[in-house]
């Protein structure tokens, strides 16, 4: 009986556990090469605990842009609801040179893992102004937009449309948050068709006049770290989804991480974010703030599984 000798016991208690970890694992994705965990027993224990709850209790908050948005494909970056207006049918050359030009300014900016997010602010607030100063100078055409998406290289993460599908038919609320353009992600999501009713979207919107033209945008702007006050401004939302106390929120920025800040009552919350780019950079920080961090995995295979787990009632 090797258990009864003291010496052995320990550490052979810390291999079955071990293995038990490793076999018993109801969600296979987890243990894929693009997954990072700080405390997997947490995850573990909140999935679990979200899959008693069951769907009924359940709220998805989600970024957009390179969250359920792809980065890269075929090892070419993707554009943002943004660059998704580099089209000639919207903007001129001289445009797009300067909206490049504020990219390559304030983008490294944004992910810069030397700087603090006090430090980012004022940065974002200049480069999402600017951008959207030169927009409104274009004088863009609402009826041109949807052909804009259309011709650009704008893709949703691999196994999108099992997330939306998944959500919709278990009734479980989305909401997108999202720095980017509100019109644009609409219509990306539309044409991919999975613009479902559960779908709900805070960003920032553009303001037609009467002969359809862009003339300002609407309400509060939004960028990539003040998603808190955004969420707060928007509390009336969250308040008509207080019976859902358990939340999962993507993000893709550390910005994201406050997107749930305007929810009174969560009861378990398990936060996955998608590390893109700069990796080794910014892997502590991201491991150290989400739950799970998928790095540059452009599925939603993670995602998928764990909500589906969720979603289905447990084995009695
Ligand atoms: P998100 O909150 O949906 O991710 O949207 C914000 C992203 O958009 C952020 O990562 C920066 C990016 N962005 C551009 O790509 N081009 C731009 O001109 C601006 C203002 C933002
Ligand atoms: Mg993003």
């Amino acid at each position: 009986m090797i258990y009864h000798i003291p010496w052995i016991y320990l550490p052979v208690r810390t291999v079955l556990a071990i293995w038990h970890q490793l076999t018993k694992s109801e969600i296979p994705e987890l243990a894929k090469a693009s997954v990072l965990m700080r405390d997997r027993s947490r995850v573990e224990e909140t999935i679990q605990a979200m899959q008693r709850a069951g769907p009924d209790a359940l709220q998805v908050i989600s970024d957009f842009d390179m969250t359920l948005s792809r980065f890269a494909h075929n090892g070419k970056r993707c554009p943002t609801t943004h660059n998704i207006l580099d089209n000639d049918l919207l903007i001129n050359d001289t445009c797009k040179k300067m909206i490049r030009e504020l990219l390559n300014t304030y983008y490294p900016i944004e992910i810069d893992a030397t700087r603090t997010v006090e430090e980012k602010l004022p940065h974002m607030v200049e480069w999402w102004t600017s951008v959207h100063e030169l927009l409104i100078q274009q004088k863009i055409r609402r009826d041109l937009l949807a052909q804009a998406v259309k011709q650009s290289s704008a893709m949703l993460r691999e196994g999108y449309k099992v997330f939306f599908d998944r959500l919709q038919e278990q009734q479980v609320p989305l909401l997108i948050f999202s720095a980017g353009l509100g019109d644009i992600l609409e219509e990306v999501i539309r044409q991919n068709h999975v613009f479902h009713p559960n779908v709900h979207v805070i960003s920032n919107y553009m303001d037609f006049d009467q002969s359809g033209v862009l003339r300002a945008f609407k309400g509060q702007l939004i960028h990539t770290f003040n998603k808190r006050e955004g969420a707060l401004l928007h509390a009336a939302h969250f308040r008509e989804l207080k019976e859902r106390p358990n939340v999962l929120l993507l993000g893709d920025s550390l910005g994201d991480l406050t997107m749930a800040d305007g929810l009174a009552h969560t009861q378990h919350a398990l936060t996955i974010g998608f590390l893109n780019d700069q990796v080794e950079e910014r892997k502590e920080s991201y491991v150290n703030s989400y739950d799970i961090v998928l790095v540059k995995d452009e599925t939603m295979d993670v995602p998928n599984a764990i909500l589906n787990y969720i979603t289905t009632a447990p084995a009695k």
